[in-house]
């Protein structure tokens, strides 16, 4: 005897506009937030070979590519600088020079782009001989938490200075959020945000971005201050010592890897939760689809969809511009 189906969900997928109405997941331009690469000197971009389509811009170039994001709907930017190899050192100094790259930079757009919204990076790296995020104790290469947050405190006041809107902590030492939180306050910047990378995994994902920025450890990893990748609650822990410290946003980094975490904080926070999408997740579909393995297009609107369906309710992405001219097409 045949059985016939009681129970057909497929009568909600039977057209567009069915499929439309039931659709429980959107994705909008206001999701996003672009990192961009910013490199010394003028009238100059360089391509980030590991990430096709993406490149390091000179200040100059870079307000003209975020005047033509700003025209596609973009408004919020997480820069990142490259910093030439004689300006690092082992206290990453340069990080809180009020006249250096980045802090320059972030001026000279929220000069020109009053609304646009611009997180800044507060991590050693790029500025570190070590190439570390925070400092290298250099008898026993171990990374020094405590020493490390003085400097976490002038940078991100050097940045607040210099006009940053969120203040993004990616540099995973303990204690950070409270401390940055109690140097901005103290420094008349309490109307400057927190946006913790709270679940900040030792991931093999970030490869193209320290092409990018040059920025790879000189000596071992990140292991001893970046999550172990099989670890979960071991980021709801985190969460809780980011509420407690003050974080206005918590960060889920990579993002594709790590839908169940985007998840599992999402039901443990009412705070916003944030993804970040990391260069090697970009770089892996953009190979796929150079060699015609993948679409790239929709293969990217199904990633950026996939984490917010996760629970994030912005994404960090490389994929922004492209995707911000896809959502406008519609
Ligand atoms: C470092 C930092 C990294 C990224 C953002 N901030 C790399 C790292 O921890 O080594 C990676 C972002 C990406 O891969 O897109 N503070």
């Amino acid at each position: 005897m045949a059985l016939i189906p009681t129970h057909r969900p497929r009568r909600n997928r039977k057209s567009e506009v069915i499929r439309n109405m039931v659709q429980e997941t959107t994705l909008s331009v206001h999701d996003f937030i672009y990192p961009v690469f910013l490199i010394e000197g003028e009238n100059k971009t360089i391509e980030v070979t590991s990430m096709p389509g993406i490149q390091r811009f000179t200040a100059d170039r870079l307000l003209d590519e975020i005047g033509a994001c700003v025209d596609l709907g973009i408004k919020s930017f997480a820069p990142f600088p490259s910093i030439d190899d004689r300006l690092k050192d082992r206290l990453a100094q340069e990080s809180h020079n009020p006249d250096g790259l980045y802090t320059r930079t972030i001026a000279q757009i929220k000069k020109a782009f009053p609304d646009v919204v611009i997180m800044s990076d507060v991590a050693m790296d790029p500025y570190s001989s070590d190439g570390h995020d925070g400092i290298v104790d250099p008898d026993s290469g171990e990374i020094l938490n405590d020493a490390t947050l003085e400097v976490l405190g002038q940078m991100a006041l050097a940045q607040a200075r210099a006009g940053a809107d969120i203040i993004g902590p990616s540099d995973m030492m303990d204690g950070r959020v409270a401390w940055i939180r109690d140097v901005l306050d103290r420094n008349a910047f309490s109307h400057v945000s927190i946006m913790s990378y709270t679940a900040k995994y030792a991931s093999a994902f970030y490869g193209p971005f320290r092409d990018a920025l040059g920025s790879a450890p000189k000596k071992g990893d990140k292991k001893s201050y970046q999550m172990n990748p099989a670890n979960r609650r071991e980021a709801l822990r985190e969460l809780a010592l980011d509420e407690q410290e003050g974080a206005d946003m918590v960060m889920i980094k990579p993002a594709l890897s790590y839908l169940d975490v985007i998840r599992e904080v999402r039901n443990h926070t009412q705070l916003p939760v944030t993804a970040y999408n990391v260069s090697g997740e970009y770089a892996m579909v953009k190979a796929a689809a150079q060699n015609g393995w993948v679409d790239g297009e929709r293969t990217m609107m199904e990633v950026l969809m996939s984490i917010k369906r996760a629970g994030a309710d912005a994404i960090l992405t490389y994929f922004a511009k492209e995707a911000a001219a896809v959502l406008r097409r519609g």
